[in-house]
This record gives structure tokens, C-alpha cells and sequence, in this order.
């Protein structure tokens, strides 16, 4: 395949992920996320499907070989199934892996779709099997829906790797019995470090866990030795001897990763943001719907380039106000 001019930003570094949100709605209301009351996009400023998957070739176009779909909840926008598929046709012509990451809810319906889409591997939020908390962290009692779709994706053949937001005094407890279900299923597991995004109803520091202290209680557990497997996001990965399984560490606040950012994302209003601590952004939309389309979308990515900053700085602290007004939903992550 012919490609364009790779996007290379001004720290040297060569931008191969994209991070697609295809809708900023979400069917469940976690609580580090977002607001009870949360505010969504309005419908007529989202792309539409074909302005997705022109965006999605336009940078696989630039070199880059994995797409993530995000949301919000990717699998609430309805007809998503139909942009994957389409994607999913430069799988090997460009395009190394499709993949998503979801809440898992309406995973059920969706898996087989996905995995005959070419999707091979899926990421699945999960903070907690208890299912009272699970509906207080989420604020909607879904658990049973959530664990029927992992086990439906599993059964499609797609490997699910699960993501859990540390949450002290909320999910702190449980965090070793959920590395072991995970393993004992056959899934890897990622620990993330709640991020300071958006206004959320209370203190984010509340529940802030660092995840070197889950490190030296999962240590004094078990042996955890680090692996250089790695899977093409921030997450840093440990093999754990007794359960024979993988454990990822996402650490945003304690352990900066962005000297190996490889990633952008596009909201689903087609805004780029070249951080996601960042207030860098150029405008895919007006470039798409401009009169001279594919040059101003490659002339926006190559801005993008020149912006991007070099690091986040989050910050977690008392009464401050969040490192962006956007919540992790608008960007998915
Ligand atoms: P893999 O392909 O399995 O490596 O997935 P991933 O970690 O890239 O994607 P996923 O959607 O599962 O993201 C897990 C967490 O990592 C989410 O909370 C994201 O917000 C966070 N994350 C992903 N990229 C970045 C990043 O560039 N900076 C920060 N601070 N967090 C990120
Ligand atoms: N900080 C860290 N992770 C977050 N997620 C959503 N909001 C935040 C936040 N503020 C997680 C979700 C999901 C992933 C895409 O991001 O739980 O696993
Ligand atoms: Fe929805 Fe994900 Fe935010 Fe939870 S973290 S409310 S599942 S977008």
C-alpha cells in the first residue's frame, strides 16, 4: 500500500494509534467519569458513519496500523457494527488491528458481529463483580448484562482484556480477587489510575488510589515480574507466577508514560486532541466538510503534529479544578 507522509510529532515521535469515539453517550453514569446529570453532545454535531470511516482511512492513510473505537460507549451508537465492518475491509492493507474498548453492556449482542468484522481483541471495563457496588460506582445495575457480554465475547472467539480504575475504599478491597477471576477466565487485566477529567459529582482525590500501593500489596501476594510484552497502549505489564496470568498498570499520576505516546484521538464531533491532558485540538470536521477535503484533513493532521505537547501534567488535589473541562467520555480516553 502506497502511504502518505507518516505523522511524526515534534518530540520524534511516530503516531501509529488512533482512538475513535463514535459517540460521547454512555448508558452507564460512573461515577469518577461523570455526573449524574451529565450533558451530552447534541446529535446533529456528531459525524456521521461514512465521515468516521473517511477519517479512519485518511490516517491509516498516514501510517497509522491500530484503531480503537471509543466512546462514551461505542456499541450505543446504533449502526456501529457497519463502520466496523468497514474498517475492518483494510485489515491487512494497512491496518494491523481493529479493536474497541466498552462498558460491555450490550457486548451480548454484539460479539459475534465484531469478531466477524476481523476484530480480534476487546477491552472491557469492569471495576467491580459485586454487584451493589457495581451499581453504586456506575449508578445503574448492570453488572449481570456486563458479565453475560464478557463471557458472549469469549465464546465469539475475542480475547477481552478487562480495565479497573483503582478506586480506594470503593473497589480497593476486591482488587486481588479480580486478578484472579480475570486470570482464572483467561483474561489479562489492567489496573488504571482515575484521571482528573471533567467535573464529576464530589472529589475525585477521595477515591484516588496510587497504584503503587495496589503494586506492594499485590507484591506481598504474589510474584510479579515485569514483562516486555507490550500492547500498544500506555499500559505497562507484570507476570504474575501463581495465576499465570498478565496484569497491566496504567499510572497517569504516579509513573509518567507519554515519552512513548504513539496515540491520538478524535472525539466523535471529528475535534482532534493531541493529549489527553491536553487542550491541543484541530477541527477534522470543518476540515472534512470544507470544499477541498483531503487536502485540508492531511493539512489538519500535520498541525496536529506540530501541537502535540509533550507530556500531560495531571495533578490530583483537593478543591482544584480538573486538568480539562472535558470528561473522558467526549475523548474516550
Ligand atoms: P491496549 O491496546 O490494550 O494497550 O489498550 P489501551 O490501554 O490503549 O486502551 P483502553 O481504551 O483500554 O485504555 C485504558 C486506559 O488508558 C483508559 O483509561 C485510557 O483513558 C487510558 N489511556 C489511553 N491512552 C492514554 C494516554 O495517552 N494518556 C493517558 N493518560 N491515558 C491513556
Ligand atoms: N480516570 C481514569 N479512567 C477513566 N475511565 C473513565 N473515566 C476515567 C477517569 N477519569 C476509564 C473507564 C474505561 C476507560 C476507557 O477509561 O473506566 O475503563
Ligand atoms: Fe460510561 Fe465509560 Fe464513563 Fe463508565 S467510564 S460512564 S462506562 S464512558
Amino acid at each position: 500500500m502506497s502511504c502518505s507522509t507518516p505523522l511524526v510529532d515534534a518530540f520524534n515521535r511516530r503516531i501509529s494509534y488512533l482512538r475513535l469515539s463514535v459517540t460521547d453517550r454512555c448508558d452507564l453514569r460512573c461515577s469518577y467519569c461523570m455526573p449524574e446529570q451529565m450533558q451530552f453532545l447534541p446529535r446533529k454535531d456528531v459525524l456521521s458513519l461514512e465521515e468516521l470511516h473517511k477519517l479512519a482511512l485518511a490516517f491509516i492513510d498516514r501510517g497509522v496500523t491500530k484503531i480503537r473505537l471509543t466512546g462514551g460507549e461505542p456499541l450505543v451508537r446504533r449502526d456501529v457494527i457497519e463502520l466496523v465492518r468497514a474498517i475492518g475491509r483494510k485489515l491487512g492493507d494497512g491496518l494491523e488491528e481493529l479493536t474497541l474498548t466498552t462498558n460491555g453492556t450490550q457486548l451480548e449482542k454484539f460479539a459475534e458481529d465484531l469478531a466477524g468484522a476481523g476484530v480480534r481483541r476487546i477491552n472491557v471495563s469492569l471495576d467491580t463483580m459485586d454487584g451493589a457496588l457495581f451499581e453504586e460506582l456506575s449508578r445503574r445495575d448492570r453488572l449481570n448484562d456486563v458479565l453475560r457480554g464478557i463471557a458472549a465475547a469469549r465464546e465469539a472467539g475475542l480475547k477481552v482484556k478487562l480495565n479497573t480504575v483503582a478506586l480506594k475504599g470503593l473497589n480497593e478491597e476486591e482488587i486481588p480477587f479480580l486478578v484472579e477471576w480475570a486470570h482464572a477466565n483467561g483474561h489479562e487485566i489492567t489496573l488504571i489510575e482515575v484521571m482528573p477529567l471533567g467535573e464529576v459529582d464530589g472529589e475525585r482525590i477521595d477515591h484516588y488510589l496510587p497504584l503503587t500501593a495496589v503494586k506492594d500489596v499485590l507484591d506481598a501476594r504474589w510474584m510479579l515480574t515485569p514483562s516486555d510484552h507490550r500492547s500498544g497502549g500506555p499500559a505497562r505489564y507484570f507476570d504474575i507466577a501463581e495465576t499465570g496470568g498478565r496484569i497491566g498498570l496504567i499510572t497517569p499520576l504516579t509513573n509518567n508514560f507519554c515519552a512513548g505516546c504513539n496515540r491520538v484521538r478524535v472525539t466523535a464531533t471529528g475535534q482532534l486532541y493531541a493529549c489527553l491532558g491536553g487542550a491541543e485540538q484541530v477541527d477534522l470536521r470543518a476540515a472534512l466538510r470544507s470544499d477541498a477535503p483531503d487536502a485540508n484533513v492531511a493539512a489538519a493532521l500535520d498541525e496536529a503534529m506540530r501541537i502535540k505537547p509533550e507530556r500531560h501534567h495531571f495533578q490530583i488535589e483537593r478543591g482544584a479544578a480538573p486538568a480539562q473541562p472535558r470528561h473522558m467520555s467526549l475523548t474516550g480516553g
